[in-house]
Parts: C-alpha cells; structure tokens; sequence
C-alpha cells in the first residue's frame, strides 16, 4: 500500500474550502513522460507569486457525485468534465471523493486569454482544495504531509502542477542531485544552497500571442515517445541538474543565463523535431530573444528568457542589479512585440 493511500473518514458533511496555488516556471523543462504521470527527466521550476489561481469547492456528500465548475462566473461544463475524469482517476487515494456533489468556483488573477498556463496553478488549488477536504474527515493534521500529498495529486491532474505547491525552487522528478527527489511528487530545493542573487528575481510574462495553443503540452509530451533525440535530450536534463546545482551555490549568474535559455530553446527545438513538427513560437518571439541577446552584448546587463510551451517570453533578471536599466528597455524595445501592449509583471516566490 502506497503512503498515499486514503485514510478511513470517520465523518461527511457539508463543507466549503478555499485555496490559492501560483504558477510556476521551469528552468530545466519537463518535457516528456510515462505511463501515470511519471516525468521523463527532472525538472525544476521558480514558484510565482502574483500569478495564482483562487479556488473555492464546495463538497455535499449528500448527493450523487457530479462536478459543476465556474471560472470566473461562468460555468464551464468541460471543464467540469475534465475535473470528473481527474476525481475518478484519483479515487484511490482519497476513498471518500466521488460520494457527492462539487461546486468549484474558480479565478485566475492573470488574464484569461494571456495563454499563461493555469493548469499548474489550477490543478495545484484544487488538490490543495482536496487535502482540506481529506484533513476535515480523517482528522489527519498534519501539514508537511497534506503538502506532500496535494503534490502527488496535484501531478496527476497536471505534472508541472506538483511544483506550484511549493515556494521558491521546486524540484519534480528523481535526481541524484537532490536528496528526496521524487518522480511522484515535488520537493523543495534547499534554500541553504542558492547563492542570494537568485532569491529575489523578477519574471515579466510577455504576451506576444494570447489565445489558445495550436499544440497542447499533453499532446507535445506525447510526441516525445517517437522523436529520435529524447533520450539525449533526457540525459541532458540530469546533466543540466547537476550544472544548475553549482550555479545556485556558486552564484554564477552568466552560467545560470546560458543553461536556462539554452532548456528553453531545446524544449522548442523538440517541439520541431516532433513528426509531426509543430512551432509555438511567433515572430514576436524571435525578435525579442533577438534583441536579449543584442541587449546583453551591448550593456552587459542581466535579463534573459526562457519560454514555456507556447509563444510568450518569459524575461528574467535579478532585483537589484540595475533594475531600472532593464526595465526601460523592456518598456521601450520589448513590449512593442506583444499583443496588446501584453505583460503581467511578477516576481519569484521565496
Ligand atoms: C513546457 O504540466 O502542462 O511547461 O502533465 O500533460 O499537464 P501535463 O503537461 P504540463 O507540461 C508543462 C511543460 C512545460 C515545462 C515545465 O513546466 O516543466
């Protein structure tokens, strides 16, 4: 029996819970996966703070089991749907989930159509949302483990929701580089060994396309299984974990730049070398990693990118180190590539 396994619940009744999960950004991406949500490689991610989502669930035991949804006040019957199927699948570790009927009433405090992925943040509050359900009746209190447990179930709703649980550096999938590493839940990297440069950053999300994919991350992760450069490209994310372990330590900023745009363009270049190939970038994408890269060749400055699975540029650099500088450029030379004068300006949660 797995340590997941639900406990007996002594006692049901009305309950209403509310839970908050951020987003979250990977450095070294998690793309490609096995039976059971289980993550080809390691990953880790930054937690963000301002980017969440807000979720209320309200459980009546009394009823058959049914789920109704709402985002932001509208009800959304598909994804009602989908939340059906994710209770279904997690039946085993808490016994008492389909014995009634959910209203979950959900917001994001992003935009809507900013194509800023809410499933981490989304799957991330309704387990949380669920752990608050399973304390109530099986009288479990204990917080570390709730935590533990709304990230293996947060991952099997959506993997790179496991990482939102937690703030600052979150690390999914096993590695010999992080002690307690897991490929069923997600740990928190040890703050003692990030360097104090990398414990205040700024990421501004560019919206340079809004709206939906083209392709789904479920459906690129899937393409993985037949693309002739995964196992490298695995082998590279565990090479890459024990690199990043150094640059956190070390403080390395320059090297930390090189590796995290560097597992940016590897995820798109993935996605290339896909059959069927598919390219979530747009022009706008190009030509702000463009103008980075001239950017830090003419001033030296610290703002760089990574990309998540779709055409938004994520830009980082540090608090502190000429801040001011960066973000006038950014104002100036960047933000004219965005739909919409686009960007949610938000920081790493430590
Ligand atoms: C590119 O977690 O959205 O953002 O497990 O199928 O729900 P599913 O995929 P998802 O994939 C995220 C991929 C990524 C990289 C990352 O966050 O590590």
């Amino acid at each position: 029996m797995s340590e997941f396994s639900g406990n007996k619940s002594f006692k049901i009744s009305n309950q209403k819970v509310t839970e908050s999960c951020p987003s979250n950004i990977a450095l070294i991406k998690y793309w490609g996966k096995y039976e059971n949500q289980i993550p080809a490689n390691p990953s880790i991610s930054y937690t963000l703070d301002m980017c969440k989502t807000n979720t209320q669930m309200e459980f009546l035991p009394d009823e058959k089991f049914s789920v109704q949804t709402f985002l932001s006040g509208k009800e959304e019957p598909k994804f009602a749907e989908k939340i059906e199927k994710y209770f279904k699948n997690i039946q085993e570790y808490l016994p008492w989930i389909l014995n009634g009927k959910y209203i979950i009433k959900t917001e994001n405090t992003f935009p809507h159509s900013s194509g800023i992925a809410s499933s981490a943040s989304g799957f991330g509050a309704i387990a949380k949302c669920l752990m608050r359900l399973d304390d109530t009746f099986t009288g479990c209190n204990n917080e570390d483990f709730a935590l533990k447990k709304a990230s293996f179930l947060a991952r099997l709703g959506s993997g790179s929701a496991c990482r939102s649980i937690y703030d600052g550096l979150v690390v999914w999938g096993e590695t010999e580089e992080v002690t307690g590493s897991s490929d069923f839940f997600a740990v928190k990297y040890p703050n003692d060994d990030v360097d104090e440069i990398f414990r205040s950053f700024n990421d501004w999300v560019l919206l340079i396309h809004e709206g939906e994919k083209s392709v789904s991350s479920t459906v690129g992760h899937g393409l993985m299984n037949t693309n002739p450069y995964a196992e490298r490209r695995f082998q590279e994310a565990h090479e890459n974990f024990s690199k990043i372990k150094t640059i956190l330590r070390n403080g390395d900023l320059k090297s930390f730049i090189k590796l995290v745009e560097h597992e940016a363009l590897t995820l798109h270049a993935m996605m290339m070398i896909s059959d069927p190939a598919f390219i979530l970038m747009k022009t706008g994408t190009l030509a702000v990693i463009n103008k980075i890269w001239d950017f830090r060749k003419e001033t030296d400055l610290p703002l760089f990118f990574t990309l998540d699975a779709g055409a938004n540029v994520h830009l980082l650099f540090p608090a502190n180190e000429n801040e001011d500088l960066i973000q006038e450029f950014i104002i100036k030379e960047l933000l004219q590539h965005t739909q919409n004068n686009g960007v949610v300006k938000d920081v790493m949660k430590f």
